[in-house]
């Protein structure tokens, strides 16, 4: 039987072939891990139909078993895979005007179907269902002949992995996956975007299928799918995005996010270090495009995510970029901002989660009396 207390053996990064994605789909039969690259970011995959395979992937990431994960689904007629077939008519009708999105980055929350175990949704009555667009993930899916349970494979509130040496790095799940599957960078960079349908859709998590796209499908404004704020969304007794925690993707390292309108007004010392940062060690920059000379010189390392400013660019790069400030034993690492509306929302939101813990312990250092 499966211990969760014991790692399983060292992973393995391999490249997609035929063979390599008939191996990934034994693995998986066998209730084993397998990394998987999708459009967004990688996935930690398992046996949805398995409850103790799924029960690894919560004990690898040590999520708390309360926080659902997302199914995924090699095409829309498989939906009877995983959702309550037929769904209720109102469902139906959001399923068909959101078609054209599949496969692609978007997930949706609806009614589950009694063949997804209880773990997968943490006892909810709904289920998270994807249809993923990148080649590898799709080639994968229709090997199996089950659908595949997968949130993105870091460790619980860490940054997702947009490459397959995240996966297995120190920070990684390299001692509980049975093998990765090499997809290169992921191009979207950051996590589907989330969406519950119902009587009252709404946006659970931004992402790179923006809520204008979503509203005009759906024929509504953009502003009812807006969702709740964030301390709505964390403080019910049930929450209805579990995973939408106000510290996430955090860095280990202090993350200060500049205010957009330094960045648009205050020239060449924008995001220059204070007095009291620099002298609390060497600190780095993520720029979203390139930064004046006398500007860089304020940093140690300058992770410049654009070179125009492109928000589609800052996104693929954003995850992977902070894991390296994050490894190079800085104090402290300033980010630019954006405004956040259309990409830039899901930007920002990750963004603010990210730096949630910096600000907190800001706060309490600053409400705390000045003395020994
Ligand atoms: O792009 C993605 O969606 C990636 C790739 C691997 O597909 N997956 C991903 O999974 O981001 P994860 O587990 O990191 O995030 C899933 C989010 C969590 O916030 C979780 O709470 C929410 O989806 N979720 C899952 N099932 C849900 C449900 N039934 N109701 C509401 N939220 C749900
Ligand atoms: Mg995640």
């Amino acid at each position: 039987m499966f211990d969760p207390s014991i790692p399983s053996r060292r992973s393995l990064i391999l490249p997609a072939t035929d063979e390599t994605i008939c191996q990934a789909a034994a693995r998986l039969a066998d209730g084993e891990l397998v990394g998987l690259p999708t459009e967004t970011v990688y996935g930690l995959a398992a046996n949805a139909w398995d409850p103790s395979a799924v029960r690894k992937i919560f004990a690898a990431k040590s999520r708390p078993p309360s926080n659902p994960l997302i199914v995924h689904l090699a095409s829309i007629e498989r939906l009877g895979d995983a959702i309550a077939w037929p769904p209720p008519t109102v469902i139906r009708r959001q399923i068909d005007a959101l078609a054209d999105l599949w496969p692609g980055p978007l997930t949706i929350v609806c009614p589950r179907s009694e063949r997804i175990p209880a773990e997968v949704t943490a006892g909810k009555t709904s289920v998270a269902i994807r249809i993923p667009a990148h080649r590898i993930a799709q080639r994968l899916l229709h090997v199996c002949p089950f659908p595949l349970a997968a949130p993105s494979a870091n460790r619980s509130g860490y940054i997702s992995p947009t490459l397959a040496a995240h996966v297995c790095d120190a920070s990684g799940l390299g001692d509980w996956v049975s093998l990765v599957i090499d997809g290169g960078a992921c191009v979207y960079g950051v996590e589907s975007t989330i969406l519950q349908l119902g009587d009252h859709p709404r946006l659970l998590r931004p992402g790179s299928i923006t809520v204008a796209q979503l509203a005009a499908r759906l024929g509504i404004c953009p502003a009812d799918l807006q969702p709740l704020g964030g301390d709505q969304a964390e403080s019910p007794e049930e929450p209805i995005a579990p995973g939408m925690l106000r510290e996430h993707y955090a860095p280990s390292t202090p993350l200060i996010l500049l205010p957009l309108s330094s960045l648009r007004h205050g020239g060449g010392n924008a995001g220059e270090p204070s007095a009291q940062q620099a002298a609390s060690g060497p600190s780095g920059r993520i720029a979203f495009r390139p930064l004046p000379v006398a500007e860089r010189a304020n940093y140690r390392i300058v992770e410049t995510l654009s070179e125009r400013g492109d928000l589609t660019e800052v996104a693929r790069h954003l995850f992977a970029a902070l894991r390296r400030l994050d490894g190079a034993g800085l104090a402290v690492i300033h980010c630019d901002t954006c405004e956040s509306e259309g990409l830039g929302q899901a930007i920002m939101d990750r963004l603010r989660r990210a730096a949630a813990r910096t600000q907190s312990l800001q706060k309490d250092s600053a409400s705390k009396p000045e003395g020994r």
